[in-house]
């Protein structure tokens, strides 16, 4: 995600805003930038750069750049590649106005076109930058009331500060969706996308909720609603240390990951769904439509958990598209003597859009004149760009070496193509309008299976001494009992395998005792009868078993030793739920053995070698 930072106060040297922002930098990004207003002047200057934050110093180093207030961003890219045109903060037409923003802007589009024909020029490709634009056409005179009036125009999710020349005193702040916190101390007063960046000057922040509008000034500030209703704000004082702060006040980055899953599944659905026409709106993929409408066959190829998705993905596009899909690990794909014909379409999945199997598999599908198309995670990556069109995640960046959000977001994602590809062909209008309906609820249904987390944390400690673990499952399952054997294994260092539970009587009951445990995903979906069949060949042969079971399910707690409900939901979207409780066995059972969670040993986050 993006990292906000403004200062207010008597201290004109910017080295207090950048030692600030440096303090995000954890968070991933791609570019930085800096505006500041110089009272000598009356005017505000700005500088931006793309990459790490020294390019910026390097850019600034010798510039006389300096004042109060001040505005700093890095971003992580959403809309429109890493460039510093594209880089915050952005102006608006008469450089009175500089904004930076956290969060995706549903609606820029309509908004920027009604924008341009009232003579607005732009300069970049953001989303971002319809705002101080938006505000230009409000701005009277006021900052804050330009803002509140911008804002109630906006569909989206944002944290947004602003400045104005014509309004200098003060920092306007407003938030929906995205975080954003503010602080007045002996410094000065601060606003930022994280309370990391704050705590070398003060621990006691103020966080704003969503649809309220702050008004810092260097002594004090204020909040209102967008309505300008007043709102008391109590101060909250933080214990956390600065890698606390970082954390979000979870003990590591998988685990904040984790919890984040509800947002971040929010942010890929953000603008997508069209509940009336139970239809997907895949802007990265619009302008293909006429020839993905012609694919009739789909090679699905990725690495590692991304794989697993893909395999889930395999499952929804054939049921709800009607395209038939072979599924590849790249390593595997770039080496066989793929068929590609006309109507065949290969789809990348990568988080990174680096991972050099994935790259090299495109590489050879683009050399056979392939069609090629992309789900990722890393706006502007090496594979986002190779591919002919794409759908990004908007999960944001993904600091744990193990996926989880990233891994939900693509399922997301996943089933938006599946909808979009699906209402082209012979998916209804009903069960399309199902489909989205369910998506929309993804969110919430997400937080309630978090809800779980404690009980997991119980779990994780009855069965720490284990050193292997069978997961099965079938169908749209089977891809997570493989994702959930894999993070038990790269987290925990457990021996775990993932099976179709169809596969036992083949080999791999040969392995049950009382001392090898089974986690069974047994929702209650279409192949429930089958998995019940196959926790009892488990519990014949003293087998502990863990299961995956819907929530109101009592016939399961009959069978198996332990049972972590999810809520019902649509088959085809009970991946995001079921793999949530895998997730976090892996990670407390990794933390009951001491390991580094956040970087395992021998992994890394992006594979950019064979
Ligand atoms: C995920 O937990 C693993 N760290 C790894 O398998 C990863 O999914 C794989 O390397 C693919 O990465 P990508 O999504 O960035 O292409």
């Amino acid at each position: 995600m993006c990292g906000i930072v403004g200062y207010i106060g008597n201290n004109k040297d910017i080295a207090l805003g950048l030692e600030a922002l440096k303090r995000l930098e954890y968070r991933g990004y791609d570019s930085a930038g800096i505006a500041a207003y110089d009272e000598a002047t009356g005017t505000i200057v700005f500088a931006k750069a793309v990459g790490k934050i020294e390019n910026l110093e390097r850019k600034l180093a010798g510039s006389s750049i300096g004042g109060s207030p001040i505005l700093l961003h890095t971003r992580w890219a959403t809309h429109g590649e890493a460039t510093e045109e594209n880089a915050h903060p952005h102006a608006d037409c008469k450089g009175n106005i500089f904004l930076v923003h956290n969060g995706i802007i549903e609606n820029y589009a309509q908004l920027k076109q009604k924008l341009a024909e009232r003579g607005h020029t732009f300069a970049s490709e953001t989303d971002t930058e319809v705002l101080p634009h938006l505000i230009e056409h409000f701005f009277r005179g006021n900052l804050e009331e330009a803002v509140r009036k911008a804002l109630s125009l906006v569909k989206g999710s944002y944290a947004v500060a602003v400045i104005a020349k014509e309004d200098p005193g003060k920092i306007v702040a407003a938030r929906l969706s995205s975080p954003l916190v503010l602080s007045v101390n002996g410094s000065g007063g601060f606003v930022a996308s994280d309370p990391a960046a704050l705590l070398a000057h003060s621990n006691k922040v103020v966080f704003l909720d969503d649809e309220e509008v702050a008004v810092v000034r260097q002594d004090g500030f204020s909040v209102s609603d967008l309505k300008n209703n007043l709102k008391e704000k109590e101060v909250t004082e933080l214990e956390w240390s600065l890698e606390e702060a970082q954390k979000g006040g979870y003990e590591h980055f998988m685990l904040k990951e984790i919890m984040e899953q509800p947002e971040s599944i929010a942010n890929a659905l953000r603008g997508r769904l069209l509940l009336e026409e139970g239809k997907a709106r895949l802007g990265g993929v619009e302008h293909l439509r006429e020839k993905l409408r012609q694919v009739k066959r789909m090679n699905i190829l990725a690495m590692g958990t991304a794989l697993y998705a893909g395999r889930v993905g395999e499952y929804m596009l054939e049921e709800y598209a009607g395209i038939p899909c072979e599924v590849d690990s790249a390593s595997e794909f770039r080496y066989r003597k793929p068929v590609l014909d006309e109507h065949t379409a290969s789809l990348f999945v990568s988080q990174s859009g680096e991972t050099a199997d994935t790259l090299a598999a495109l590489k050879e599908v683009k050399d056979k004149g392939g069609l090629a198309l992309g789900i990722v995670n890393a706006v502007g990556s090496s594979i986002a760009r190779g591919t002919d069109a794409g759908v990004y995640n908007h999960a944001g960046s993904e600091i744990g070496v193990a996926s989880t959000k990233a891994f939900t977001s693509q399922l997301t994602v996943l089933a938006l193509l599946a909808l979009f590809l699906g209402r082209q062909r012979d998916l209804s209008l009903v069960i399309g309008q199902c489909i989205a309906k369910e998506l929309s609820r993804l969110p919430e249904l997400v937080a309630k299976t978090l809800e779980s987390a404690p009980q997991v944390e119980e779990m994780a400690k009855k069965y720490k001494g284990k050193e292997n673990f069978l997961y099965i499952g079938r169908k749209y399952s089977y891809p997570i009992a493989m994702e959930g054997a894999l993070k038990l294994k790269e987290i925990s260092y457990i021996h775990a395998e993932g099976y179709g539970a169809g596969e036992m009587k083949h080999g791999p009951i040969a392995l049950i005792d009382e001392n090898f445990p089974t986690v069974a995903l047994c929702p209650s979906d279409s192949v429930y009868e089958k998995m019940v069949s196959s926790v009892q060949e488990i519990k014949a042969r003293r087998g502990p078993v863990i299961a995956i079971a819907t929530e109101g399910n009592k016939e399961i707690g009959q069978l198996a030793d332990d049972v972590l409900y999810i809520p019902k939901t649509l088959e085809m979207l009970t991946p995001v739920l079921s793999v949530i409780p895998l997730q976090l066995f892996a990670y407390y059972m990794g933390v009951l053995r001491g390991h580094n969670v956040d970087m395992p040993r021998n992994l890394a986050k992006s594979v950019t070698v064979e």
